[in-house]
């Protein structure tokens, strides 16, 4: 058979038992970031524009899916054990195509191809596109297919997303990260940088309005390095604010270096435009954050986090931190300790290091022991748990617009939604459905989520 496809048929791989010719039934399992929901959202519509239906169960289905993530070793952990429960559906089941997709696939094919020889289709972040004809060859076809080639590229222009319901659209602007971070697989998964076209950028926005998504986040590895001709992340924030109907704009996840004053003032001038920012530290000490390549200092991170605090009053700021980078002394984990003390972040993202094959950091040699990753991690989780209640503490008494996203996990009773500086609060169903924005008066601070009780209604759905 012609390889017109430009895809690696994989010899390592052995011989399918069963040909089958009317698969229509796919399952896809989606883990890691919410760039990976966004890519899901494309699978899918794609799949359903080939006329796959889409399963809520991989035993019910003909194509079984993960798009994985190998952002850290537990992330890949829960990809083989994945893998493991799907190998016994195929045993029973051998017709049934199994696909990892996504970064780990990009990271791991070898890996992949050696010890889980049941995989049919290994595909990377840049190569979803061939999808439906990799499945119309893969029913054929005895060999693995792989396609894991990066391009400079794709942004999956022309592809619509087809979005689960809810009150929020993700929409992904840019693709792919060229700060190199040491400790991160990013730039090695996804490649590099690149944007999309601004109009179909707000195409999609005006049609994720026009379907009743009240909230829109824009997404991107480095949202905030979006550049199309002479469009800034600023530009670009500012003319989706401005699309009639958009109540709630967020944007994730963006770099420090980048926080320009112009995107403070936009985040100041427009009311939609969320007051929160996500600002990853990754580490407090001048010494860490320059063998990550973080380009700040501790006092340039200082010193932006309260110019955010003074342009936006009331802002929400989480950040991420990790702990037992390698060579961190614990000095440099008391000056994390120290900017989390002096920013006192509204909440936080913690992790241990993971050395990740392939990048810098994987390679020094003063890498920190298990056991004092552990403890240095319990630390800075118990302060930030103390950060975010003094926080939420600031609240009360205070009356805040939530946008009803959907029902407490305490009680069926309740509704959870959010405040605009990204804070969860929970609060008696009264007459409001999902979907609205209300007012909610402040009671009370309960660990990280705030309780409140119905004011009025703001704007009916
Ligand atoms: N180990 C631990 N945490 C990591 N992150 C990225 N790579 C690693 C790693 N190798 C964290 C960073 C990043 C977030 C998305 O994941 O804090 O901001
Ligand atoms: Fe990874 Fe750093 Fe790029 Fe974020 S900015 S995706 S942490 S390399």
């Amino acid at each position: 058979m012609s390889n017109t496809l430009n895809i690696e048929k994989h010899p390592l791989t052995k011989q399918r038992v069963f040909k089958k010719k009317n698969i229509k039934k796919f399952y896809i399992e989606t883990l890691g970031c919410q760039m990976n929901v966004a890519d899901s959202e494309l699978i899918i519509a794609m799949l359903n524009n080939e006329g796959f239906i889409k399963s809520e169960s991989p035993q019910n289905s003909d194509l079984i899916f993960i798009n994985t993530c190998s952002i850290r070793e537990r992330a890949e952990e829960k990809v083989h054990s994945q893998l493991g429960r799907w190998d016994k559906i195929k045993k029973n089941k051998p017709e049934v195509i199994i696909g990892v997709l996504g970064c780990m696939a990009q990271n791991l094919k070898q890996d992949i191809l050696e010890n889980r020889p049941f995989v049919d289709i290994v595909l990377g972040p840049d190569s979803y596109r061939k999808l439906p004809e990799i499945i119309k060859r893969s029913i054929n076809d005895e060999e693995s297919i792989v396609d894991t080639k990066l391009s400079r590229y794709e942004v999956y222009e022309g592809l619509f997303p087809k979005r689960k319901g809810g009150v929020n659209a993700w929409i992904s602007i840019m693709r792919g990260c060229d700060k190199f971070c040491t400790f991160c697989i990013v730039p090695f998964t996804r490649g590099r940088e690149r944007s999309r076209n601004i109009d179909s950028i707000v195409k999609e926005a005006e049609d994720a309005v026009y379907n009743g998504f009240r909230e829109l986040t824009l997404l991107g590895q480095n949202v905030n390095s979006f550049k199309y001709n002479d469009y800034k992340f600023h530009d670009l924030l500012e003319i989706i604010s401005q699309i009639s109907g958009v109540d709630r704009i967020r944007y994730t996840s963006p770099h420090p270096q980048d926080i320009s004053d112009e995107l403070l003032d936009i985040m100041q001038k427009y009311d939609n435009i969320c007051n929160y920012i996500h600002l990853p530290l990754q580490s407090g000490s001048d010494k860490i954050l320059k063998r990550m390549h973080r380009s700040y200092s501790k006092d340039d991170f200082l010193s932006l986090a309260k110019k955010i605090r003074q342009t936006l009053p009331g802002v929400g700021i989480s950040t991420d931190i990790i702990v037992g980078f390698p060579g961190e002394t614990e000095e440099d984990f008391l000056e994390t300790i120290s900017v989390m003390e002096d920013v006192k972040f509204d909440s936080a993202f913690n992790f241990k290091y993971s050395p990740r094959i392939g990048t810098k950091a994987s390679e020094y040699e003063d890498q920190i022991l298990e056991t004092i990753k552990q403890k240095r991690l319990e630390k800075v989780i118990n302060l930030q748990k103390e950060h975010s209640i003094l926080r939420n503490k600031k609240l009360i008494g205070s009356t805040q617009t939530i946008l009803v996203e959907k029902q407490s996990k305490m009680s069926p009773d309740h509704w959870a939604g959010r405040t605009d500086s990204n804070k969860w609060v929970i609060f008696s169903k009264g007459k409001v459905k999902l979907n609205e924005m209300v007012k909610v008066s402040i009671l009370d601070s309960k660990g990280v989520s705030l309780k409140g009780e119905l004011v009025s209604e703001v704007k009916a759905a």
